[in-house]
């Protein structure tokens, strides 16, 4: 479709709330006003109403420290407790939880009742390999029940979860245990990826060998059947530890406050932060987001979130939130093409799946494999749609309400990120007329704006600045791990200490809808995953080949954005051109992990810098993009950008 034709269909759709979901949605319009009218009373009354606490709390909001938040002060609950026991005591345990479908085709149906048993196993096997409150455990697994159980065992003893995604590396992963101080290490033989046995345990004992780790025991879940090789007295398999541990286990209420999880995401340096969230706030906005914005509805639903639960999203939209509303809800281990390209329609429509939530990366990998793909299966049980992770085009926005949607269900577009927890800027089901490729508004409670590089607030239509957050807000970040000053200076100290900074840029329609317009800093955003152009720079530089290097990020038509690297040889090293090229890219993997994989490597005499040294990504981006090369003014040495244009065409992705 021509943008012309794509503009004229958008106008002729009518995108106003079908009135029978307007009459059954969880969201309201009244809801906005109530919050807006007093924001705290709001997010007490969320608290109260979605959760079960085991002391009530005495404040909603302590701000006197700001920007570190204290929400629910005084209050009491424990997260696991929240997500299994109280639906079984509400005599829901027959209800399924999950709908595990691994890759291989094995399934395994888990009720409410299975998971809070396997939950309390898990934390009593914790607690014999020495975890205590407070306590870090990393979990290296692939999505399969156990991680879910295991993540909730931390909560309920409240050692924070530190979860590392299966496609990171060995060194990655080091980074992130040492960082965290993990005691215990949870993960598994291997995964299952397109059909073949990919190693994680491997991974894990090299990230522990060497220098000394805080990691002391290895708990290893057989998934795959592969050999491993075995440390004694530190690795011990979970057939051996968890199955025969006593279904009993006793809950321990924690403060509102005591920290939940740790999630390190890429930042604008090459370090990653370890995000980290605390109990009770995190819980309401999860539990509140996932039934007024996935409008779930836990009795008759069928919800199925397709990240991994290595992501925020799959922390707060598979674990946290689902569970905490009792939800039933599918989870898949496997990729979208295996064995075939109709997999994930085919899961939909064996369990009647009614509520999708998945990113745009996808949509237009299924744009490209065709319509006829889904057009096979039985998708009439969808009713609602999610979208998360990057900007969504108009394009596939309507493709994917057309083919997966029935033409009728509404898509909410969510913007949030690793630091804020949960949804934050979203149309409501039921609610809202839609507005294909905007995030429209912040939802109730949430307050956001758009401020010029002055810090003033901008309304103009197509104006475009920074996106800031007002008001805090209940899942936000409580910090960076070990870091507080780091929290500080990236998120509350751009616009002053009164505007937290998200790192994205956005304008407003003329309808006063938001539009997010990716980031503004040096963070990718590839396939709806969060990479460090420095990060990516320090793996190419740790190469011994390597003497310089540059990233960007360049416009992907799939990926949304792709890796794009810049390479000073050192002297000495030889170019061997696409064997050169492959040994860095490997390389990268080996640092980083596979996804970080840069699409192309270009190796060039010279990078464009400033007089102050400073590498203008800006031209490298118009080289990647096959653009004319802007402004090169201020280069130290314009012709550079001739150098490295000459030598363009080599490189490319294999
Ligand atoms: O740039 C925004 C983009 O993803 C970033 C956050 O990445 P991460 O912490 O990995 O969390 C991803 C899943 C919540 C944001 O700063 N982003 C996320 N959702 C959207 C989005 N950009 C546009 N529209 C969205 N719906």
């Amino acid at each position: 479709m021509t943008d012309e034709n794509l503009s004229s269909h958008l106008a002729e759709l009518d995108l106003s709330p079908s009135p029978e979901l307007a009459a059954e949605a969880n969201g309201t319009e009244a809801l906005y006003a109530e919050a807006e009218a007093d924001p705290e009373a709001f997010w007490a009354k969320q608290a109260r109403e979605r959760l079960t606490w085991a002391k009530d709390f005495d404040q909603t909001l302590d701000w006197s420290e700001a920007p570190f938040a204290k929400w629910y002060v005084g209050g009491q609950l424990n997260a696991a407790y929240n997500c299994v026991d109280r639906h079984v005591e509400a005599g829901n345990g027959d209800r399924v939880a999950l709908h595990f479908e691994g890759e291989g085709g094995d399934t395994r149906t888990v009720t409410y009742a299975q998971l809070k048993d396997d939950v309390c196993k898990a934390a009593n096997a914790l607690t014999e390999l020495g975890v205590e409150k407070g306590d870090r455990v990393a979990i290296y697994l692939p999505m399969i029940p156990e991680a879910v159980a295991t993540m909730l065992a931390c909560a309920r003893l409240g050692a924070p979860h530190s979860v590392i995604f299966g496609g990171f590396s060995a060194e990655a992963l080091r980074t992130r245990i040492n960082d965290a101080e993990a005691k215990v290490v949870v993960t598994a033989d291997g995964q299952w990826r397109r059909g073949k046995a990919a190693p994680l345990k491997p991974a894990v004992d090299e990230a522990l060998a060497g220098d000394a780790t805080p990691v002391e025991k290895v708990l290893v879940v057989k998934r795959t059947e592969s050999d491993v090789d075995w440390t004694e007295g530190r690795d011990v398999w979970w057939s051996d530890v968890v199955d025969r541990q006593s279904t009993e286990h006793t809950p321990e209420p924690m403060d509102s406050e005591h920290p939940l999880f740790i999630l390190y995401t890429s930042g604008t340096t090459g370090k990653p932060k370890g995000i980290f969230h605390t109990t009770a706030g995190y819980l309401t906005q999860a539990a509140y987001t996932n039934s007024v914005v996935h409008d779930v509805h836990p009795e008759t639903d069928v919800y199925w979130c397709t990240a991994d639960i290595g992501w925020v999203t799959g922390h707060t939209y598979i674990v946290y939130g689902p569970l905490a509303n009792g939800a039933t809800q599918v989870l898949y281990e496997g990729t979208p093409d295996t064995p075939h390209q109709g997999r994930w329609w085919e899961i939909a429509q064996k369990y009647k799946v009614s509520i999708l939530y998945t990113a745009p990366t996808a949509i237009r990998t299924f744009m490209k494999w065709g319509a006829d793909i889904p057009a096979k299966y039985d998708l009439s049980s969808i009713r609602v749609l999610g979208s998360v992770g990057e900007p969504i085009n108009p394009e596939a926005w309507l493709w994917y309400r057309k083919n997966i949607g029935n033409d009728t269900a509404p898509i909410v577009d969510t913007w949030w990120q690793t630091e804020t927890g949960a949804i934050m800027i979203s149309p409501l089901p039921g609610v809202t007329t839609l507005e294909p490729g905007s995030a429209q508004k912040p939802i109730p409670g949430i307050s956001a704006e758009i401020l010029d590089d002055d810090g003033k607030p901008l309304t103009d239509p197509e104006a475009v600045g920074y996106l800031v957050l007002t008001k805090p807000w209940p899942s936000m970040l409580r910090g960076i791990w070990g870091d507080p000053e780091r929290y500080k200076e990236t998120y509350w100290s751009r616009f002053g200490d009164k505007y937290y900074f998200a790192g994205d840029g956005a304008k407003y329609d003329d309808k006063g809808n938001i539009w997010l317009l990716g980031r503004v800093d040096d963070v990718m955003n590839v396939s709806g995953h969060r990479l460090s152009t420095a990060e990516i720079e320090s793996a190419l530089v740790s190469h011994p080949s390597v003497a310089e290097a540059a990233v960007v990020g360049a416009t992907d038509e799939t990926t949304g954005q792709a890796v794009v690297a810049f390479v000073i040889l050192r002297g000495g090293a030889q170019d061997d051109g696409d064997a050169t090229v492959q040994e860095l890219r490997n390389h990268v993997a080996k640092e980083i992990g596979p996804i970080a994989k840069p699409r192309q490597i270009m190796v060039v005499p010279e990078l464009p810098k400033t007089r102050s040294g400073k590498i203008m990504r800006r031209l490298l981006r118009d080289v990647a993009e096959n653009r004319e090369v802007g402004d090169v003014t201020t280069l130290a040495d314009d012709s550079v950008m001739n150098l490295i244009q000459q030598g363009m065409g080599s490189g490319k992705e294999d």
